[in-house]
């Protein structure tokens, strides 16, 4: 598989599937390099990328006047960096149309349940209290909605009895650093593409 380019990966916390993704594409299971981390806080998974050896910045909200100017300037910091694609991985602010129309395409998320179900940012918490017996992952393109947008890729996982936030949370998290990098993979080989409002894997 040739290289066809960067991938800039946004991140809020601990930068696991940060992580997974730079291995993956250095194992060349992903046909691109990650080229540069954002973080919109101090948070482990900056440094998680520094020790990688991988430029990392935090672009913070609280430097701007407000949503709009902040995800203008952390498109402009992005667009740098030339990428072919926009990751946020576990990304926790809604970016402004500043920075979606930018990367209309070309931006996905990865969101720790079955979309449409449980969107927000307490996906895991809320389907524990649904009482769901199943929930998953899911990678989507995104658009002008929240964690709503043509679906990549998704995976189930199920829910046990005695689980909690954070033993389900970690389980989905496992599942996660394998369809992160098998999506980007699909997306930057041209395995799958945006039909419309549709994500079509050639056969
Ligand atoms: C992931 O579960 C992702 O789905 C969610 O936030 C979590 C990020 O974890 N949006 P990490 O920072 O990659 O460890």
């Amino acid at each position: 598989m040739h290289l066809v380019g960067g991938i800039v990966v946004l991140i809020s916390g601990s930068g696991s599937n940060m992580d997974a993704l730079v291995r993956a594409t250095r194992a060349r299971e992903v046909p691109a390099d990650v080229v540069a981390v954002f973080a919109d806080r101090a948070c482990a998974g900056i440094d998680r990328a520094r020790s990688l050896g991988i430029p990392a910045e935090v672009v913070a909200p609280s430097s701007f006047e407000d949503r709009d100017e902040w995800s203008a300037a952390l498109r402009n910091a992005v667009l740098r960096y030339s990428p072919d694609l926009v990751v946020s991985a576990g990304f926790m602010r809604i970016l402004a149309p500043a920075f979606v129309d930018a990367f209309e395409g070309w931006l996905i998320n990865l969101h720790p349940a079955l979309l449409p179900s449980f969107k927000g940012p307490h996906a895991v918490r809320d389907a524990l209290a649904a009482g769901v017996t199943v929930t998953g992952s899911t990678v989507h393109f995104v658009d002008h909605q929240v964690d709503h947008g043509p679906i990549i890729l998704q995976q189930e996982v199920a829910i046990l009895p005695g689980d909690d936030e954070s033993s389900l949370h970690e389980r989905i998290k496992e599942v996660e650093h394998i369809l992160l990098p098998k999506a980007c993979r699909l997306l930057l080989s041209g395995e799958a593409r945006l039909e419309g409002a549709r994500v079509e894997e050639k056969a």
